[in-house]
């Protein structure tokens, strides 16, 4: 009878003590990661933010889901369009044109350059090559263009019109020879009426990572 007695309560303990063990290996210790879920991998994280714009990074300031997009005809936007696309681990979407734009085309002293001829002309919409495939996953998004002649090109128009941004807060920034951000985003702001509009920002073509991400820091996105 004691011996059968002492065989239950063994029996007990084993079972308690391998239920204990089975739960540890499911369970993450508080102190460590989640697991990341359907991947089975062992690789370490990967911090580098996601850039493709088909597929939303994780990363986001403050669970929101940020895009950077900007066109730039000789790449002084696309620098500072980098520095915050890095900065805020936001995906970052270049706006390109169907026929890129020539020095030629760029040549403001020539009123019949193919940019003097666009910008005289508020109807027009340079065509874009390739799109954004998932535009309605994002919660904010950033609008880079270089200012022509006080306004933003007329690419940016064809881009603002090519996507619902209703509900989404969007924000303009530019670079310029020496003009200041003035009104160069209103006709993109009367495109997308339905989107909250913050306050855009010009930037000299050497503006640095800190000058960028003060300024966007002090947005309060996050
Ligand atoms: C057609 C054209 C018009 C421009 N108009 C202005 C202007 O009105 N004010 C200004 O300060 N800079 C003007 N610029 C200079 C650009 O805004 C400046 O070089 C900008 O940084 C270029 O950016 P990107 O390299 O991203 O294209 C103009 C440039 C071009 C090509």
């Amino acid at each position: 009878m004691k011996m059968k007695k002492f065989t239950a309560i063994l029996l007990t303990a084993m079972m308690v003590l391998s239920l204990a063990a089975c739960g540890g290996e499911h369970e993450a210790p508080d102190n460590t990661e989640p697991p990341r879920t359907g991947t089975g991998d062992t690789q370490t994280p990967d911090t580098t933010p996601e850039k493709a714009p088909s597929e939303p990074s994780e990363a986001s300031e403050g669970g929101k889901r940020i895009l950077v997009a900007y066109f730039s005809a000789t790449n002084n936007t696309e620098g500072i369009a980098q520095k915050l696309a890095e900065g805020l681990g936001a995906d970052i979407y270049e706006i390109t044109p169907s026929e890129p734009y020539t020095n030629a085309d760029l040549d403001y002293g020539n009123s019949k350059s193919r940019s003097s001829v666009e910008m005289d002309d508020p109807s027009a919409r340079p065509e874009i090559s390739g799109a954004v495939e998932n535009m309605e996953q994002y919660d904010v998004v950033f609008i880079g263009y270089p200012i022509w002649w006080g306004e933003a090109p007329r690419i940016m128009s064809t881009f603002i019109e090519s996507y619902d941004f209703s509900g989404k807060m969007l924000v303009a920034f530019c670079t310029s020879a020496s003009s200041g951000f003035g009104r160069s985003d209103s006709a993109l702001r009367s495109a997308a009426s339905g989107a909250t509009w913050l306050d855009g920002h010009r930037f000299s073509a050497n503006a640095s990572a800190d000058d960028v991400m003060a300024w966007a820091n002090g947005l309060g996105i996050n």
